[in-house]
C-alpha cells in the first residue's frame, strides 16, 4: 500500500519476472492460460513491470508474452533478449501491443563469463551492449540494460559497460548478481561505486536483481536500495533458478514495515500478496514451506504461552505487521454444514477469489459433499475447492469412483470407474506397489496414455484429522512435463484426482491446447 505520509519517501519500482526468471526453476513452467491468469493478478497486486517472459526462447514464449502485451493492461509489459539483433527484434515484436511497452536487454561482463560463455574480450563486448540498446531503443523509449554476473565484474569494466549503455539509450540498468554470490556489504559497494564514478548514472534508474544461492536475495536487494537502487526485480514467492530471486512478498513488506529506515515505498497492493502467493504457488504446484516469512501458513501462528499472553496483552510485542494486511483474512474458522450460498460468496471475495456463477454451482455443490466429511470448515479449504475449479481444463476424463484393498505383502486389487463426455469405462487390475501406485496403473489403461511420474506430493490443506489433502504430481510424456493436482478427504482420491488433472492436460495438449 501506498505510503502517503512520508514525504521524503522514494518511489521504489516493482518489477516483476515470475513470468521469465521465476519460471525457469525446475518443474515450474506454466501454460499460455497460466501465464495470462498470473499476469493479470500481477497487474492486481500492483506491480509496475511484468517480465513476461524470453520472445526468442521458443514460440510458446514469444505467444505468451505477445498474448500478456495485447490483453493485460496496468503494468508495463517487459520481453527479454540477448544483445542479438534476432533476439531484439522478436521481442519488440511480442511487446509491442502492450499499453507499455520495454525492451530487457543482457549480455554478461564478468571475466567468467567472457571467457568462458562468450568468448570474447572487453571491447567486443562493450561494443555489443551498446548496439544492442541502439536497436532496442530504436523500437520503444523504455529500455532496460543488464551486464549479466555484475557482481563479479571488474569495477572498472562494469562502470565503463553502464556509461556505454546509457549513452546508447538503456533508461534502466540493471545489475544482477546472476549467481547469489554477493552480501549485503559487498552489495552496498557495488550500488554506491556505480553512483560515485558513473557520469550519466543520474540518467538511469538503477536496478537490483538478486538470486538467492547463500540465501542473501532481500537482504542485498534492501541493501541496494539503501545505495540508490530505484527498481527491485523479484518473483512471487521467491521463485526462479536455483535457489529462486528476491522475494516479492519480503521485500514489499520489508520496506513498508521499515518505512522508518528505509524512506522508501512501493505500489504494490499488500493485501494482494497471500492471494497472489496461493495462485502462484497452485498454478506452479510449487507450494511454499509453513514459516515462509510473510505468506507461509505460519507467518503470524503464534505456538509459545508466553507470545500469546503478550499477544493478548498488545499485539505489538510479538507481532510487527498485520497479517490481514498481507491478506490473511482475520479468521480463519469460518463455514460449517449450515452455511449457505451468500456465506461462501462472502468467503470466496475475502480469499481474493471472483466466481462466475457456474463455478459457484460447482463450488457450492462440492462444498456441501465436504460438510458432510468435516464439520469446520476453513479458509484453507475452500480455497483449495475453488483453486481445483478454477485450474480444472474442461476435463476429458473425470473419477466416478475408486476401491482399493492392499496390504503389506500384498498386490494390490483396483476397481476404477471412470467417465469420459457420457461415457463410463471400468476396470479391475491386481497391479502396483500400493493403493495409489494401482490407481495410477490403472488409469494408465482407461485413458491409454502412459507416463513417467516424476514427483508426487501431498500436503494437508488446513489442519486435524479430517483436513483435506491436496495432491501434487508432475508426470512426463512424450519428453514434455505435466502437473495435475487434486484435493479430497481421502488422499488416495485426492491422487487420483490429481493424476487425472495431469492427464487431461495431456489430452488438452494433444488436441491443440496449450499445457
Ligand atoms: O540473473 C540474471 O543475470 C538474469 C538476467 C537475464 C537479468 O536473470
Ligand atoms: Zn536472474
Amino acid at each position: 500500500m501506498k505510503d502517503t505520509t512520508d514525504t521524503t519517501s522514494r518511489r521504489i519500482v516493482i518489477f516483476d519476472t515470475t513470468l521469465r526468471d521465476g519460471e525457469q526453476s525446475p518443474g515450474a513452467s506454466m501454460n499460455l492460460a497460466e501465464k495470462i491468469e498470473v499476469a493479470h493478478a500481477l497487474v492486481e497486486l500492483g506491480v509496475d513491470v511484468i517480465e513476461a517472459g524470453f520472445p526468442i526462447a521458443s514460440p510458446g514464449d514469444f505467444e505468451s508474452v505477445s498474448e500478456i502485451a495485447k490483453t493485460v493492461r496496468g503494468s508495463v509489459i517487459c520481453g527479454l533478449a540477448r544483445c542479438r539483433d534476432a533476439d531484439i527484434d522478436r521481442a519488440w515484436e511480442a511487446v509491442q501491443h502492450a499499453e507499455q511497452s520495454r525492451i530487457h536487454v543482457f549480455l554478461a561482463t564478468s571475466a567468467i563469463h567472457r571467457e568462458y560463455k562468450l568468448k570474447m574480450g572487453k571491447e567486443e563486448i562493450i561494443r555489443r551492449a551498446v548496439a544492442g540498446v541502439r536497436r532496442a531503443a530504436g523500437y520503444c523509449p523504455d529500455i532496460e540494460f543488464s551486464p549479466e554476473d555484475a557482481v563479479r565484474t571488474e569495477t572498472d569494466f562494469l562502470c565503463e559497460v553502464v556509461e556505454a549503455a546509457i549513452d546508447a539509450g538503456a533508461t534502466t540498468v540493471n545489475i544482477p548478481d546472476t549467481v547469489g554470490y554477493a552480501t549485503p556489504a559487498h552489495m552496498n559497494k557495488v550500488i554506491s561505486t556505480l553512483r560515485e564514478r558513473v557520469p550519466n548514472i543520474d540518467r538511469a534508474v538503477i536496478s537490483i536483481h538478486c538470486h538467492n544461492d547463500l540465501g542473501m536475495a532481500v537482504a542485498n536487494s534492501l541493501t541496494a536500495v539503501e545505495a540508490g537502487a530505484g527498481q527491485v526485480e523479484c518473483t512471487i514467492n521467491g521463485l526462479g533458478e536455483r535457489a529462486g530471486n528476491c522475494s516479492l512478498e519480503e521485500i514489499v513488506m520489508a520496506l513498508r514495515t521499515r518505512k522508518d529506515y528505509y524512506h522508501a515505498h512501493t505500489q504494490v497492493v499488500t493485501r494482494r500478496l497471500v492471494p497472489t502467493s496461493r495462485l502462484v504457488a497452485n498454478i506452479t504446484g510449487m507450494q511454499v514451506q509453513r514459516n515462509k516469512a510473510i505468506v507461509g501458513r505460519n507467518a503470524f501462528a503464534h505456538e509459545a504461552g508466553i507470545h500469546q499472553d503478550g499477544m493478548l496483552k498488545e499485539r505489538t510485542t510479538y507481532e510487527i505487521m498485520l497479517p490481514e494486511d498481507v491478506g490473511f483474512t482475520k479468521t480463519d474458522l469460518v463455514l460449517g454444514k449450515h452455511s449457505g450460498r451468500a456465506a461462501l460468496v462472502d468467503r470466496a471475495k475475502a480469499l481474493g477469489y471472483t466466481l462466475t456463477p457456474e463455478q459457484l454451482d460447482t463450488v457450492f455443490g462440492q462444498f456441501k459433499v465436504l460438510a458432510d466429511k468435516k464439520k469446520e470448515i476453513y479458509d484453507g479449504d475452500i480455497a483449495a475447492l475453488i483453486e481445483q475449479e478454477i485450474h480444472t481444463t474442461a476435463d476429458q476424463w473425470t473419477l466416478d469412483s475408486y476401491r482399493v484393498v492392499s496390504g503389506t505383502g500384498t498386490v494390490p486389487e483396483v476397481h476404477l470407474e471412470l467417465r469420459c463426455g457420457d461415457e463410463s469405462f471400468g476396470t479391475e487390475m491386481t497391479c502396483g506397489d500400493g493403493p495409489i501406485d494401482a490407481i495410477f496403473l490403472a488409469i494408465e489403461q482407461l485413458t491409454g496414455i502412459s507416463v513417467d511420474c516424476k514427483d508426487f506430493t501431498v500436503h494437508s490443506v488446513t489442519v486435524g484429522k479430517d483436513a483435506q489433502g491436496e495432491v501434487s504430481v508432475q508426470v512426463e510424456h512424450e519428453g514434455q512435463s505435466y502437473r495435475g493436482r487434486g484435493v479430497s478427504t481421502d488422499s488416495v482420491e485426492a491422487s487420483a484426482r490429481a493424476f487425472l488433472n495431469a492427464i487431461n492436460r495431456i489430452v488438452a495438449v494433444t488436441n491443440g491446447g496449450g499445457r
